[in-house]
């Protein structure tokens, strides 16, 4: 039995006091809620605030990205021992990344196993652009990315890897997939791929999240396919109001 995790990825949205008031909120909203994981995954700037507000509760803290090395002349990056003292998560591959800041799926393969050999549980973002869906190659490329992601990690390490599948012209924009058609994509192209490559033991083991347009009103269609474990979100995680019934969706 996999355990639903609700991810809240706030992207470059909220300053520190704005995201301390918010992290407070969804403490104190979720302290009753049981049975499914809840991450908060605010800028860097906030994670050492958060580390406090959360300290004790049964919410998780996450970064939105890494760098791979330890540390070194990179100006601007953030490495996995900053990042380890802070939080227990973190985002990679996010299509936003992959998209604006050149992240390749051989990047994101070696911050994969840099997260995790720190300790880092990594949610890695997987999906295909409005192009790609509409030629019908969405089963073949996210089959790729999930490949080149897992690419040279134990059957260990990937039991314990988060995948976000996010369609790209589902994020921010409204537009979701259809839930059933991305149970499909998830149970073939990435617990497919891990099958392949690990057998079914792993792929089963393995957490997916549907990320897009993730709402209170269609929260629950999601939730209720077999193969969706929780959901990465970003615009409805930026207030209690609508962050909340999402984490009771996942209950
Ligand atoms: P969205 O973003 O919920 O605003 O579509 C999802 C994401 O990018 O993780």
């Amino acid at each position: 039995m996999r355990t639903p995790i609700i991810a809240g990825n706030w992207k470059m949205h909220k300053t520190v006091a704005e995201a301390v008031e918010l992290a407070t909120g969804v403490r104190n909203a979720v302290t009753d809620v049981v049975g499914v994981d809840v991450v908060l995954c605010p800028p860097f700037t906030a994670l050492a605030a958060l580390k406090d507000v959360l300290a004790g509760s049964n919410v998780g803290l996450g970064a939105q990205n890494m760098h791979f090395a330890e540390q070194g002349a990179f100006t601007g990056e953030v490495s996995p021992l900053m990042l380890k003292e802070l939080c227990q998560y973190v985002i990679l591959g996010h299509s936003e990344r992959r998209q604006f800041f050149c992240e390749t799926d051989e990047g994101v393969n070696k911050k994969i196993k840099v997260a995790l050999e720190h300790g880092l549980r990594p949610i890695v973002c997987v999906g295909e652009n409005l192009a790609q869906n509409e030629a019908g190659e969405t089963t073949a490329f996210v089959g790729g990315q999930v490949k080149a992601a897992f690419d040279g990690l134990s059957a260990e390490e990937a039991a314990v890897v988060i995948v976000a599948y996010e369609p790209i012209w589902a994020i921010g924009t409204g537009k979701t997939a259809d839930p059933a058609t991305a149970n499909t994509i998830i149970a073939q192209s990435i617990r497919g791929t891990l099958a392949e490559m690990y057998g079914d033991d792993v792929a089963q083991k393995v957490r997916v999240q549907y990320g897009g347009s993730v709402k209170p009103g269609n929260v629950d269609a999601f939730m209720a396919q077999p193969d969706i474990d929780g959901a990465l979100v970003g615009g409805a995680s930026l207030s209690v109001e609508n962050f909340l019934p999402l984490v009771k969706a996942g209950q």
